[in-house]
């Protein structure tokens, strides 16, 4: 089963199994877009829009996700464009997004170093990347979810991704502020800053 085969069936429980726990956690983490509202950003992966009730007026919004039955839950909520796309292959212009919203994303695909390079390439020098996400700290051992992830990873989401490693492969990218945000700090939530200088 593919991952928008399994999203497919999960569309109809998200909302009301994830809605309340990470609220909280979407709230504080959109307050760090310092948008502008001449801004362009995009949400990567926007699911059923669970982050929408909390975006700041005044910037355009652009929503994608790989999965339409997720993408019409999150239809109309507001006005968000939306695109079916992959995150690992984002279908927009280099540097064309002011910031980028990456909550429950980049963890969730099954390139996440892929989709890191496609959010840096998109986001203009000097702009954010907002993530709110699980990942295991860098050598931590975690065995049951190292294990499990292959399984999990085909049904809702991968467990052991260490979001070093991926920041190791992206020099452009500044880490801003990283806090725990759920599960004992499982789950965190982190603002990238692509550097303004290209030459950095
Ligand atoms: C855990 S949900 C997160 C949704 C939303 N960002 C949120 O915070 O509630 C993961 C989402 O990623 C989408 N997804 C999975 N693989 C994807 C891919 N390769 N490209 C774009 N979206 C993908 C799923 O369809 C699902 O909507």
């Amino acid at each position: 089963m593919s991952l928008a085969a399994a999203y497919r069936l999960w569309a109809p429980l998200y909302d009301p199994v994830l809605r309340r726990a990470t609220a909280p956690v979407r709230r504080r983490s959109l307050e760090r877009l310092q948008a502008e509202p001449a801004d362009d950003v995009l949400l990567a992966g926007v699911g059923t829009g669970l982050d929408l009730p909390h975006l700041p007026a005044g910037p355009r919004y652009r929503g994608c996700d790989i999965t339409p039955a997720m993408l019409a839950r999150a239809t109309g909520q507001r006005a968000v464009a939306l695109d079916c796309a992959d995150v690992q292959a984002l279908p927009y212009a280099e540097a064309g997004f002011d910031a980028v919203v990456a909550h429950l994303i980049l963890a969730v695909v099954p390139r996440p170093a892929a989709a890191l390079a496609e959010m840096s390439r998109v986001t203009r020098p000097g702009g954010r990347i907002l993530i709110f996400d699980k990942f295991l700290q860098p050598g931590q051992r975690a065995p049951l979810r190292r294990l499990a992830s292959p399984l999990l990873g085909r049904l809702a989401t991968r467990t052991d991704v260490v979001l070093e490693e991926l920041l190791a492969e992206r020099p452009e990218l500044g880490v801003e502020a990283d806090d725990p945000a759920l599960a004992g700090g499982w789950f965190r939530q982190i603002t990238l800053r692509r550097h303004p200088d290209e030459a950095h």
